[in-house]
């Protein structure tokens, strides 16, 4: 089997969400200056690639998901020099820093669009996608991704025109026109920019949307629900097309070296088409297309196992696997309840690249925003919520504002904050900060863990997941126990015997000979 070597596949990747990381100017906003002065905690907490939700100028009407411009720093965040800093101190520190890149859309206040506004003979009328009406309303029958009932049209009228311009996401979202070669050279010239400056990689925003029908064809079925839609859409997404701009992409951040290249690819993508999105020769080539998977699925034993089998299988030695358990879209670990622990344990012991959202190795919950402070403007469609619940400001200490800012901040800090922040849990060797750096710990020193090969186990109590990861005759068995009742896991033979080295109760070290008894909701990684 080829040895995984790159950075990307032996390291742990934490997202930052910028506004809520740390603020630095009093204004209740987190900062560049922010996440420089944290990076030694995330040193200790043994991280070695960060990657950032956008920071680039925008009107923040999708907090950063709408550009303005692309090769500069909002003020709200800092500017170049700080950038520039941050790089240069998050190298120094093994650091990598990955950014957002949001290729599909521009904010509608981009000079761009202003631009192709203006008339039908702007000459950037063709960077983006307008079309005339049909029959006194839009061009096709094509979905809005943000209606949660997937009612709302795609397109969006301009009086002064008279024409329609398409935007996937939201009216203050225009999808730019990526058939155009103008709109392509100014999108690579954005990696380049970034490039030039260090960034060791992209997470690549909506890359599934970027090309549409060339014919602009209706869909021509009834959806039940937007997953559905976005799931079974021919026209509108899911295009073979996108897969030739995500290939040139890949090429131009390929042509430097050590960098990576992450999707946001559907979050019900088939296994068929995630390989198509990594595939190096007939597909996308990208590193890791996001395996949305364990974002919407239950801590329940038998399917987890049903799903993680057929997706490592599928990667194979050839692609590499990557898990997230949440990120700013979708709700924290917390969800999980008492079963959030064994979540952290899955996909730090899991083979492929685990992805960390800011604040779950806290266990931060999901914060119920009242209506009055809520700032996102949309609705996930599964929780009827806001996405504000897992963008709240981390939580640092028991101080004013959690430690976060010398004010309140832009979101209401979770209620919790004085009991549950890194200073106190740093200070609790059985906190869930312990445990998750315990983990990141072992997982970098233990070759089994980062490139062993994956197994699950059968004949094991049917409420557990059980699974053992190997290298060069090293032995790694992680036993979780999804239930909550007590189990008795039966342990594979062994020269010498298992030890238990982590439990999620953060309370064990003890030799076991042929079982290893599990209390309810605990994880176990055996040695
Ligand atoms: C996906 C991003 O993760 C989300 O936060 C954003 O609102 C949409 N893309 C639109 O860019
Ligand atoms: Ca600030």
């Amino acid at each position: 089997m080829k040895q995984p070597t790159q950075w990307w596949q032996n390291n742990v990747v934490y997202q930052i969400y910028p506004r809520s990381f740390q603020d630095t100017n009093g204004d209740g906003i987190g900062d560049l200056p922010g996440i420089l002065q944290r990076l030694d905690y995330l040193q200790w907490l043994g991280i070695e690639a960060v990657w950032i939700s956008p920071i680039y100028e925008s009107p923040m009407e999708d907090f950063g998901y709408d550009v303005s411009n692309y090769t500069e720093i909002d003020p709200l965040f800092g500017n170049l020099e700080d950038f520039d800093q941050l790089i240069h101190e998050a190298h120094r520190r093994n650091i990598k820093i990955i950014l957002d890149y949001v290729p599909n859309h521009t904010s509608h206040k981009h000079p761009w669009f202003l631009e192709s506004k203006s008339s039908r003979t702007s000459p950037k009328r063709d960077w983006y996608i307008w079309r005339d009406g049909k029959e006194g309303g839009p061009p096709n029958n094509w979905r809005s991704v943000t209606n949660t009932t997937v009612a709302g049209s795609i397109w969006e009228f301009d009086e002064a025109s008279g024409q329609y311009y398409l935007c996937n996401f939201s009216p203050i979202q225009p999808d730019l026109n990526w058939e155009n070669p103008e709109v392509q050279e100014a999108m690579f010239d954005v990696l380049r920019f970034w490039l030039d400056r260090g960034v060791d990689g992209f997470r690549v925003d909506m890359v599934d949307f970027i090309s549409k029908d060339p014919e602009f064809r209706d869909e021509d079925f009834e959806p039940t629900s937007t997953s559905d839609y976005l799931t079974q859409a021919k026209y509108q997404c899911n295009r073979p097309e996108s897969i030739h701009h995500i290939r040139r992409m890949h090429d131009v951040i390929a042509s430097y070296p050590n960098r990576v290249m992450i999707g946001e690819v559907p979050y019900h993508a088939t296994l068929e088409q995630l390989r198509n999105f990594a595939d190096p020769v007939n597909g996308a080539g990208m590193e890791l297309p996001f395996n949305f998977r364990l974002t919407y699925a239950e801590m329940e034993a038998k399917s987890l196992k049903e799903f993680i089998d057929r997706y490592d299988a599928s990667c194979g030695n050839d692609m590499w696997p990557n898990y997230n358990l949440s990120n700013h879209d979708r709700a924290r670990t917390s969800r999980y309840g008492d079963l959030a622990g064994i979540a952290g344990m899955l996909i730090l012991t899991l083979r492929g690249t685990p992805f960390i959202y800011y604040g779950d190795e806290l266990n931060m919950p999901n914060v119920d925003v009242p209506p009055e402070r809520q700032q996102d403007p949309w609705l996930v469609p599964e929780t009827n919520r806001t996405r504000d619940e897992c963008r709240t400001p981390m939580q640092w200490d028991a101080n004013a504002f959690a430690g976060f800012s010398k004010t309140e901040p832009w979101l209401p800090l979770s209620p919790d904050f004085q009991k549950v922040n890194v200073e106190a849990q740093k200070s609790n060797p059985q906190s869930f900060l312990a445990m998750y750096r315990k983990l990141i710990a072992l997982r970098k020193n233990t070759p089994a863990l980062t490139v062993g090969s994956y197994e699950s186990l059968s004949n094991i109590p049917e409420s557990s997941l059980v699974y053992l990861r190997e290298h060069e005759g090293e032995q790694v068995l992680i036993a979780l126990n999804c239930s909550d009742e007590e189990l008795i896991v039966p342990l594979p033979p062994k020269q010498s015997d298992w030890r238990v080295n982590v439990s999620t109760h953060m309370d064990r070290d003890e030799t076991v000979a042929n079982t290893v008894t599990l209390r309810p909701h605990e994880g176990a990684v055996l040695l």
